[in-house]
């Protein structure tokens, strides 16, 4: 199947199932959008633009991809991609900052179809997206500070820093968590990169007198095993 991605054409020969979330980010490298909950549709992180209309891809199989037109934020035009930012940073919009990116998304698809809209429309078209952070005014302020700047052609400029004691200081790289741009620990790949899962005891309270890996060690796929032994310095102070 043929589709475009950020205006560039691609082609997709794997399996129609496969989630538009996960070609985005595991084949693509794409990782603007977030995995907050896939397959769940309940967070909105994974917010992108297919034909127009704001999606969630982590529900959105390549099937229904086929001859679209994807945008994710890697796909704004320079001038939004700053509006988005700045306005998300200058009102306190972002806070952790990986639910922005779903959030801003949604907001540049809203901002399409209706360039002023009102409180209650902006938080009818984010019903999607939660946060957990914001506690939602701010990331409204942000968007109709957004909004504004859009209509009139207008940039927003990123505000004099002073760090100074009783000033305001804007978060720090709140520009590229609100772009996507600043990595969390999934968004990160490494060449020859090992996947690890925790084992936790089957007995909620007990003593732990020894571990005996022999087993687990010889299963299929196991490269390492890190127990306690492998953390350095006293563990039980006296
Ligand atoms: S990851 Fe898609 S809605 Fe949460
Ligand atoms: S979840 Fe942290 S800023 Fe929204």
């Amino acid at each position: 199947m043929k589709f475009l991605i950020n205006g560039k054409e691609k082609e997709y020969n794997g399996s129609p199932e496969l989630s538009l979330l996960k070609y985005l980010r595991d084949i693509e490298g794409i990782t603007s959008p977030k995995d907050g909950c896939a397959p769940q549709a309940s967070c909105g992180a994974c917010t992108v633009e297919l034909n127009g209309k704001a999606i969630l891809s982590c529900v959105t199989p390549m099937s229904k991809v086929e001859n679209g037109n994807v945008i994710t934020i890697e796909g704004l035009e320079k001038y939004k991609q700053e509006v988005f930012a700045n306005a998300f940073v200058e009102k306190g919009g972002t806070q952790c900052g990986f639910c922005t990116p779903g959030i801003v998304m949604q907001s540049k698809v809203l901002l399409d179809n209706n360039p002023n809209p009102s409180d209650d429309e902006i938080k009818k078209a984010l019903n999607p997206n939660l946060c957990r952070c914001t506690g939602y005014t701010k990331i409204i302020d942000s968007i109709k500070y957004a909004a504004e700047a859009i209509r009139e052609n207008k940039e927003i400029h990123k505000s004099n820093i002073e760090a100074k004691v009783g000033k305001r200081y804007p978060k720090y790289d709140a520009d590229k968590l609100t772009l996507g741009q600043a990595d969390f620990v999934d968004d990160m790949k490494f060449h020859g990169m090992l996947y690890s899962a925790l084992r936790f005891s089957d007995h909620p309270r007990a003593r732990m007198i020894s571990i005996n890996l022999d087993k687990a060690i010889r299963e299929k796929g196991v490269i390492h095993i890190l127990t306690e032994s492998d953390i350095p310095g006293k563990r039980i102070l006296d």
